[in-house]
């Protein structure tokens, strides 16, 4: 386990397995790793460790993964998948959760709640301006147009949000899926016509830099962003000069495609941008029950049962034929 987990999970675990926890608070490094996965069945980890080829490569004895996220980016299941080794996850626990801090960012962003915080507490809310007309104006959110890129469980989630916002929502996938209350737009449309736009693809070498400059052009001079699937699937730079430029008026992300954020980031000095540390899962509820499947997880695939949640079905009959 590559960092201590809530709920009770260890213990169950440590009933069938002789279990090793990096104590944390950071991730191991990776020869650390390495040297731990050459004796290690099994592996639990987090995001934050890149499980690639190279290390699959070095763990002989390895015969599950259970990452405590959904997303799965950071491990090479192709690679797992060719090796016999099932690749665990936790989809579906933290949906509402994850669609809570979009609708949270995007209000953010639109209200200006960050920069109004930083007012009240720096003294610049003063006599002079303890009510005016221009303070803090930001932009409605009832009533208007948004666009979710992505209609996988999250991107639904967000939609039912709208839906209470009386929101029109368009929505694309790339499978074309036709969501109830959802208008299913071509992309260039969704963003030509959204006041808000949300992400919530997986990132793949697909959708690596989907919203980059060519979006940015194509969205309203008045819209906003709202990331918290993956960093690289926006890409930065263009944002950053986007804000700048006012080509759009603001976004709200929660991911990056280095985290945590270089301090060199360009995003950091780049205007009307609230930020968020990768925090889209985080309440203690959801925290625990992403915990509890991730523990399910693991015993199932050491002792060549299906697990409870498999992104890899396949690698349980690619592990018999190898036998
Ligand atoms: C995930 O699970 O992939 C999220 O990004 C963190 O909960």
């Amino acid at each position: 386990m590559t960092r201590p987990l809530p709920g009770a999970g260890l213990e169950r675990l440590q009933e069938v397995a002789e279990v090793r926890v990096w104590p944390g608070p950071g991730p191991p490094d990776r020869a650390t790793l390495v040297h731990e996965l050459a004796e290690a069945e099994g592996l639990l980890c987090l995001l934050t460790e890149q499980i690639d080829a190279g290390i699959l490569q070095e763990a002989p004895r390895l015969r599950a993964i259970s990452s405590y996220s959904v997303g799965l980016d950071h491990v090479d299941v192709h690679c797992a998948t060719a090796l016999g080794i099932p690749v665990g996850h936790t989809p579906g626990v933290l949906t509402e959760t994850t669609a809570d801090l979009a609708f949270a960012l995007l209000l953010a962003a639109a209200r200006r709640i960050v920069e109004a915080d930083s007012t009240v507490r720096s003294g610049e809310w003063d006599a002079q301006r303890s009510w005016a007309p221009d303070l803090m104006v930001g932009r409605d959110v009832h009533g208007a147009t948004l666009g979710i890129v992505g209609l996988g469980a999250i991107g639904q989630a967000v939609a039912r949000r709208a839906k209470g916002f009386g929101m029109r929502v368009l929505g694309w996938s790339r499978s074309g899926r036709a969501v109830p209350g959802v208008d299913s737009v071509e992309l260039p449309t969704l963003l030509r016509e959204s006041d808000f736009v949300t992400v919530h693809v997986a990132r793949t070498p697909e959708t690596e830099g989907l919203i980059g400059a060519d979006a940015f052009e194509r969205m309203k001079s008045s819209a906003m962003l709202v990331n918290t699937a993956r960093g690289g699937i926006v890409d930065e730079a263009a944002l950053a000069e986007a804000l700048r430029s006012g080509a759009i008026a603001g976004a709200g992300l929660d991911v990056f495609d280095r985290e945590p954020l270089p301090a060199s980031s360009e995003l950091l000095d780049a205007p009307n941008l609230v930020l968020a540390p990768h925090i889209g899962s985080a309440s203690r509820a959801t925290r625990e029950r992403m915990a509890d499947l991730a523990f399910a997880n693991l015993p199932a695939g050491l002792s060549g049962e299906p697990m409870p949640s498999c992104a890899n079905r396949e690698a349980l009959e690619r592990r018999s034929a190898r036998r």
